[in-house]
Formats: C-alpha cells, sequence, structure tokens
C-alpha cells in the first residue's frame, strides 16, 4: 500500500519517562522526601489487592509511617530503575535507537529539599545539566516537565500543598532556578504533568484526601482552589519563561479522556459531549485560551463553588497562554445515561464503560488506535496550536525467553498509532510535532506501582520485590523502532 501516509522527517520521535518512577536514589545527594516516595506496596499482594490499593487514599497514619521508614522494600518508587546511576549508559542506549527527542520530569525534592529553602541544592542542579549535556552530546532534544505528580512533602505537611497560595510561589522559583541554570539545555517545557488529573491524584501533592473533608462540596472546592493555584503558577513560569529564555517552547497537557456516546441516543451524544468538556478541556481552554470556559462558571455557580482569585488572575492568565498543546493518550472510553447497561473497563487515572468494539490491554485499557486521529483533529480544530503528544504506549506482561523479549504486541500498539498520527499530519493537515513513548525504557508503574506492567523498547531486570540485576535488554521493539527513526531520516 504505497498511499500509506507517513510521518515527515522532521517530526520529533522520542521516548518519556518521570524522575520519581525511574530515578531512585531518593535519599541520596541532598535530595528531601517526596509524595510519591510515600506510596506503598506489596508484592505479595494479589492482583485484586493490587487493583484495590491503588483506588484507596492515603491516610493519614499511612502517611506518617511511611514517613519515619527509610526502607525501600515498600516503597518502589525510591528505587525505581535507579536511572539516577544509570543514565549515562541509558540515555545513549536511547540515542542509539535513532530517538530524537527525550523527555522526563524534574525531581522538586532534588533542587529545594523541602521546596521552600532560599538556596537550591547545586547537586540536584548539577545531575540535571549533566543529564540534558548527556541528550544533547548524543543528538537528542530534551524535553522536561517541570512537575510529574511528586511535591516535597515538607511543603504537604506545612503548607497543606496546593490549595495554599503560597505554593505558587514556590513552584515558580523552583522554575525560575531551572531556567538560571538548566535553562539552555531544555528545548521544550510542560509546567505541569497532565494538569486535568491532579485532582484525581492524592499523591501528587495536590494532597486532597477525600476524607479529610466533611462532605462532596467542600472537598470539590478545595479541588478546584488547588487547580486555580496551579493555573496561576503555569501562567507565571510561562511569563517567566518566555522573558529568560525566549526561544523557549512552554505547553500544557492534559490526561487526554477521549469519550464517545455509547449510543446515538442523544441524551448519551450530550452526556459524552459534556464529559470532554468538564473532563478534558476545561483545561486546555484555560491554558490555550487564558480564561475559565462559560461552561464551567455555570458548573461552579450550580455547584456552590467559589474560587478565590487574586484582581490580577484573570489577567496573568489571558496574557500567558501556552505555545503548544500535548497530552497523554492511552486509550478512549464511552459513556450513557444507562450506566446499569454496561461493564466497566479500566484505565489510569478514571474507569470508564466497556467499548464492545475495543480490545483490551493485560491492565484491561481499551486499545483505540483511531481515537487518538479523532483526539488530534478535535484538538486542533479547537486551539489551532501544534500538538505533542507527550505520551502513549502500552503496559504488558514481557517473557524473557533466552535472552531475548519478543514484544510484537508491543511493535503493533505503536505503529498503529504511528500511523494514525501520520494520517492526522499527512491527511488531515494536523500540525503534530512530535511524540514521546511512555516508559521507553521499563520502569515502575505509577498506577500500581507494579514494576511488571512494562511500556519500554529496553527491557529492566527487576521485579515487584525489586529484586534482579538491574541489567538492561533490548526487547524486539528496540529494534523495530532503530528502522522506524532509520526511516524518518529519509
Ligand atoms: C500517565 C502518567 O497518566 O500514565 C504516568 O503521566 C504513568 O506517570 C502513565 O506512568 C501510565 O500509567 P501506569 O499506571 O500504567 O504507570
Amino acid at each position: 500500500n504505497s498511499k500509506k501516509p507517513i510521518l515527515p522527517a522532521e517530526f520529533l520521535l522520542g521516548g518519556a519517562i518521570s524522575s520519581s518512577q525511574a530515578e531512585g536514589a531518593y535519599d541520596e545527594d541532598g535530595r528531601g522526601l517526596e509524595t510519591q516516595d510515600l506510596r506503598y506496596f506489596d508484592y505479595h499482594w494479589n492482583r485484586e489487592q493490587r487493583d484495590h490499593h491503588r483506588n484507596v487514599n492515603i491516610t493519614t497514619p499511612e502517611f506518617n509511617q511511611a514517613k519515619v521508614t527509610s526502607q525501600t522494600d515498600n516503597y518502589p518508587l525510591r528505587r525505581g530503575i535507579d536511572f539516577y546511576h544509570h543514565y549515562r549508559e541509558d540515555i545513549k542506549l536511547l540515542a542509539e535507537s535513532g530517538l530524537k527527542i527525550f523527555r522526563t520530569s524534574i525531581s522538586w525534592g532534588r533542587i529545594f529539599p523541602n521546596g521552600d529553602e532560599t538556596e537550591p541544592n547545586q547537586l540536584g542542579l548539577a545531575y540535571y545539566r549533566d543529564m540534558f549535556k548527556a541528550c544533547h552530546d548524543n543528538g537528542m532534544q530534551v524535553f522536561v516537565t517541570i512537575l510529574h505528580y511528586s511535591v516535597p512533602v515538607h511543603l504537604v505537611e506545612n503548607y497543606g500543598g496546593w490549595q495554599n497560595r503560597k505554593m505558587i510561589d514556590f513552584y515558580v522559583k523552583l522554575a525560575k532556578t531551572l531556567f538560571e541554570n538548566i535553562g539552555d539545555l531544555v528545548d521544550y517545557w510542560l509546567p505541569f504533568n497532565e494538569i486535568n488529573a491532579s485532582r484525581f491524584n492524592p499523591y501528587n501533592g495536590v494532597a486532597i484526601i477525600k476524607d479529610q473533608f466533611a462532605n462532596e462540596h467542600d472537598y470539590l472546592q478545595a479541588c478546584f482552589q488547588a487547580l486555580h493555584h496551579q493555573f496561576v503558577a503555569n501562567a507565571r513560569t510561562i511569563e517567566l519563561g518566555h522573558r529568560l529564555l525566549p526561544h523557549a517552547k512552554f505547553g500544557g497537557m492534559i490526561a487526554r479522556f477521549t469519550t464517545y456516546p455509547a449510543t446515538c441516543l442523544p441524551a448519551d451524544v450530550f452526556k459524552a459531549y459534556t464529559d470532554e468538556n468538564i473532563k478534558n478541556y476545561f483545561y486546555t481552554d484555560v491554558e490555550a485560551r487564558g480564561s475559565y470556559p462559560y461552561y464551567m462558571v455555570k458548573y461552579f455557580k450550580r455547584n456552590n463553588i467559589n474560587i478565590l482569585m487574586n484582581s490580577t488572575d484573570k489577567e496573568l492568565l489571558k496574557n500567558n497562554t501556552v505555545d503548544f498543546l500535548s497530552f497523554s493518550y492511552y486509550m478512549s472510553m464511552i459513556d450513557t445515561v444507562d450506566i446499569k447497561e454496561y461493564r466497566k473497563t479500566s484505565g489510569n487515572l478514571v474507569s470508564g464503560l466497556k467499548n464492545p468494539y475495543l480490545k483490551t490491554s493485560d491492565w484491561g485499557w481499551q486499545i483505540d488506535p483511531e481515537g487518538l486521529r479523532t483526539s488530534l483533529n478535535e484538538m486542533y480544530d479547537r486551539y489551532q496550536l501544534p500538538l505533542f503528544i507527550a505520551e502513549n504506549g502500552i503496559g504488558a506482561y514481557d517473557k524473557v525467553e533466552n535472552g531475548k523479549i519478543n514484544d510484537d504486541y508491543r511493535i503493533q500498539y505503536i505503529s498503529a498509532h504511528l500511523d494514525e498520527i501520520a494520517k492526522a499530519i499527512i491527511d488531515d493537515g494536523v500540525p503534530v510535532i512530535g511524540y514521546t513513548l511512555w516508559g521507553i525504557i521499563d520502569i515502575v508503574s505509577c498506577g500500581t506501582l507494579e514494576m511488571s506492567k512494562r511500556y519500554g523498547i529496553i527491557y529492566v531486570d527487576l521485579d515487584d520485590s525489586g529484586s534482579g540485576t538491574g541489567k538492561r535488554l533490548l526487547k524486539k521493539s528496540y529494534y523495530w523502532m532503530q528502522r522506524v527513526t532509520a526511516g524518518l531520516k529519509g
């Protein structure tokens, strides 16, 4: 089929990870404790317990116990894949697969261990400088997420996390420190990972734990207030970044919960439409259009939610919108007014209803490459901004047989998604800058804390208990990726 659209040569095909899922070394070189370090996991748990646990909020006794222990056995995010000590070899391997860009996040606690210091930790800055230099030396561009779900525990305990407006200043101080010390090495910036997912995730330093609130209203009020602080922090970061680094590009990012109506019943169509607004577009509307959209103003009114704003917040949001938009895309979901008719399916942050037309991954995530093309078109039509797919990939059980990993399912998944991106670019005319494959090297799962939920084209020999040599093995998908990237070079 010679007519199949192919990705343009300038397309930035790359890989992504996050600091908390990969680095390990949670207490080395002056790093302070972060919220993700507190997440407990027991590898003896069965599947049901694993699934159950991820839906349980941190409770105060667990939080306190986690804070004082220095064990890593039950805290897989403290170990990661020890990327902290292996980044040079890992980056070299990634570059040798032909990837053109590497996305990772900053560990806030490495730069400001408590989050509210006046002076940064030089060892933390030196680490990221060296890592990003290694990327450039190996021919890869650098894509930095400033905050990917993990904040210094001190900020949660002493200020209440993002519910407190003071967080804005601490965060902007972090951003400024990064701009001044590593800004010359970064090509694309994402101030916040999946800003629409914050309030679903009690661990991420928004520190909003439902049980702490007397009722649903108070909980929602706190969530949206915290979110407002993140929007303001985002705008101030962009304002500062544009001033200090005139060539840098700043993006907004959401977890894209692409939602179809389960049927053509008009009420289902409207339900899916409002889902899209509330779960996805609200966030990108603020970041790209610069104001709270009309449907959220109504939503707040209806739910008696009052966002406290400073007199300059609205102007700040209006004047400091993003240069590009990005999103993670793993699956699509469906919605209906008649929920009892449907079975449930799982997902990373929200679970949805089962779409009878789609197959699922080992973890029950619905695989839908065409939904990516639709999502790209919808996003571009709405904002007319360049797009970047910051995460996509498949978590699967990989088997090592005679030293080889034949992950054909992964090749199929990635290839199908890249084909849809090519169609969006070539056939539909959507400007998509790039794509960073999630968990390009196996890392600890953010949702389930399992190591066995692997996304990488590079295998890491560690299991759910943390045992293993830590050795890196190249999967079949790695060699496949080499051929794809060679094709991109023309
Ligand atoms: C995204 C997060 O929502 O999903 C990542 O940004 C995460 O941190 C990814 O790892 C995949 O989810 P999981 O739960 O399979 O690791």
